[in-house]
């Protein structure tokens, strides 16, 4: 298997749900006139206590600092897995879970804090800069790495293999168990041909930056009821496209233009932590995926500024939730 540096050095960043007024103008910029800046990656999701915004340096550029605008202090870069189609696993489980066992599990074993960044195409593992070498010592046992540098593979080894590697990794730390919660909305994992982004511009700026405001025509939303979250993802990263969307927002999208896998199933999603995560802790992806790939379960997993989001497939919340509430008990006990 591959494993992917790719070419990006990414920002983390979060908008205040009050602030987004004053970003409106170079984020249209970003999601819609792509000729116009140099920005490759970028990542938009809104949850209820902010946006996350996770882009490269010349897509920040374009956002001016501001007190509604909380930037992560390090630099991430993007790692990507390429499996070279050698079937060795049985599993038809996709996502995160594919991961878990080979770059998350190791990862958090050498006390790496990771980002995750799952889309409809693949799964972003982001790590800081500094933690490069750590990175590329644990996991290329398993993998053949290369760094991404001007549309270039160049492979790449740790000169030294110990170097950074902490010999005591196998300390059993007990991960701190965060929180969960199950809201009730079945969401979806979709894509669009970066061309028709055009059809579906008022949508979409009316979803990403309007949600909020009131509809002329709308009771009572079903998207208000309590047991809901708000929950939207847009990403646009090396050309392609990437939304996940409640139902609910589905609908507001016109039916022949975005498209989903063929199986075309619903998820359901766990939310990670009961206050901020910050981006220090790690194993918390692990905790989650793990299990998750014990029982081979898909999953998507989308870190945004403030939490952790687990999508898993609609028929398996009931097992996914007895599974955690277990590994809770454990804890405890
Ligand atoms: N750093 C965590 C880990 O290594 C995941 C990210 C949690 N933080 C956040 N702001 N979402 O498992």
């Amino acid at each position: 298997m591959d494993l992917h540096i790719l070419d990006h050095r990414l920002r983390v960043i979060s908008i205040s749900k009050n602030g987004l007024v004053n970003f409106t103008h170079p984020l249209i910029k970003l999601i819609f006139l792509r000729n116009r800046t140099r920005c490759k990656f970028l990542s938009l999701t809104e949850t209820p206590e902010n946006y996350t915004v996770v882009l490269d340096e010349e897509g920040f550029k374009e956002l001016r600092p501001s007190e509604h605008l909380q930037v992560e202090s390090s630099i991430w870069l993007p790692l990507n897995v390429v499996s070279n189609g050698n079937a060795s696993s049985s599993s038809q489980a996709v996502g995160v879970t594919k991961i878990a066992k080979s770059v998350i599990a190791p990862l958090a074993q050498q006390h790496v804090s990771v980002f995750m960044l799952s889309t409809y195409q693949t799964d972003f593992i982001l790590v800081r800069e500094k933690d490069l070498s750590v990175v590329i010592s644990t996991l290329e046992e398993e993998f053949n790495i290369y760094k991404e540098v001007g549309g270039e593979s160049v492979p790449i080894h740790c000169q030294d293999v110990s170097n950074g590697l902490q010999k005591n990794g196998k300390e059993a730390i007990q991960p701190t168990v965060h929180p969960v919660l199950i809201p009730q909305n079945q969401f979806c994992v979709m894509s669009l041909d970066p061309d028709t982004l055009p059809s579906i511009a008022t949508t979409l700026i009316d979803v990403l930056f309007y949600s909020s405001s009131p509809k002329e025509d709308a009771q009572s939303s079903p998207s208000q009821d309590l047991d809901c979250i708000k929950f939207f993802s847009f990403s646009l990263i090396d050309g392609y496209i990437s939304l996940v969307m409640d139902t609910d927002a589905q609908r507001q999208f016109p039916a022949d233009l975005l498209f989903t896998s063929s199986s075309g199933e619903l998820w359901r999603m766990v939310r990670i932590g009961g206050h901020p995560l910050g981006f220090d802790e790690c194993g918390i992806v692990a905790q989650i995926s793990q299990p998750l790939a014990d029982s081979d379960i898909s999953a998507y997993y989308i870190s945004t500024f403030s939490f952790d989001h687990a999508l898993v497939p609609e028929e398996d919340i009931v097992s996914v939730t007895d599974m955690l509430q277990h590994q809770r008990k454990e804890q405890a006990a």
